[in-house]
């Protein structure tokens, strides 16, 4: 796998600092919720799998409030595909979400069409509020233009893996966040 990197991005350090510092920006900023463990606990994070794994992984064992958590998958880069094509939300969206403040949490912010999809369908079911957050946004106008309030990394628009992302489903595992050498993803 390692002679299949082209660059190296962003190390593992610099992911492991910036990903405590999004969690302390998340925790003071939704500081007034309550916290007890109860039916309408206010914060439910919302994961897009899978690029978001790892992200939300570490994300999560930073924040100190009472929180659920819903993975839902969302298919918008089949098997070897470099851009977006199209968004299909293979998962319904919890049916409860109604007064609580959802955080939407993804690996990357590319055509923004994944995050405005959701963030419409979060929107139409009467939540409190709803946020979301990327690890990484790319530098395009669409990525730009789509509203994320907590970004990990602006990155230059390439082709990335590693750390959650994939190419067909491949680099996930790698722990720095890199990009391929031309002849893999040709
Ligand atoms: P968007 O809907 O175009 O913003 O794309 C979002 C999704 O596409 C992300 O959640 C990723 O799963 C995938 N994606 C976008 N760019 C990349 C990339 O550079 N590498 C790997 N996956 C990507
Ligand atoms: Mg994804």
């Amino acid at each position: 796998m390692q002679e299949q990197i082209e660059q190296i991005l962003i190390d593992r350090n610099q992911i492991a600092k910036r990903v405590r510092e999004l969690a302390d920006q998340i925790a003071a900023d939704y500081r007034h919720l309550s916290d007890e463990a109860s039916e309408d606990l206010p914060l439910v994070l919302i994961a897009i799998m899978t690029g978001s794994v790892i992200f939300l992984a570490d994300l999560v064992r930073c924040l100190p409030m009472m929180m659920r958590m819903k993975l839902i998958s969302v298919s918008s880069y089949p098997g070897t595909a470099l851009s977006s094509q199209g968004v299909t939300i293979t998962d319904e969206l919890p049916d409860d979400l109604a007064g609580k403040h959802v955080l939407i949490v993804d690996d990357i912010l590319d055509s923004g069409k994944t995050l405005m999809a959701i963030r419409s369908r979060v929107q139409q079911s009467s939540a409190s509020s709803v946020r979301t957050c990327v690890l990484l946004r790319k530098d395009r106008p669409s990525a730009r233009a789509t509203p994320s309030e907590y970004v990990g990394f602006d990155i230059p628009d390439q082709f990335v893996v590693g750390y959650g992302l994939d190419y067909d489903d491949l680099y996930r595992n790698l722990p720095d966040v890199v990009t391929l050498r031309d002849e893999v993803i040709a």
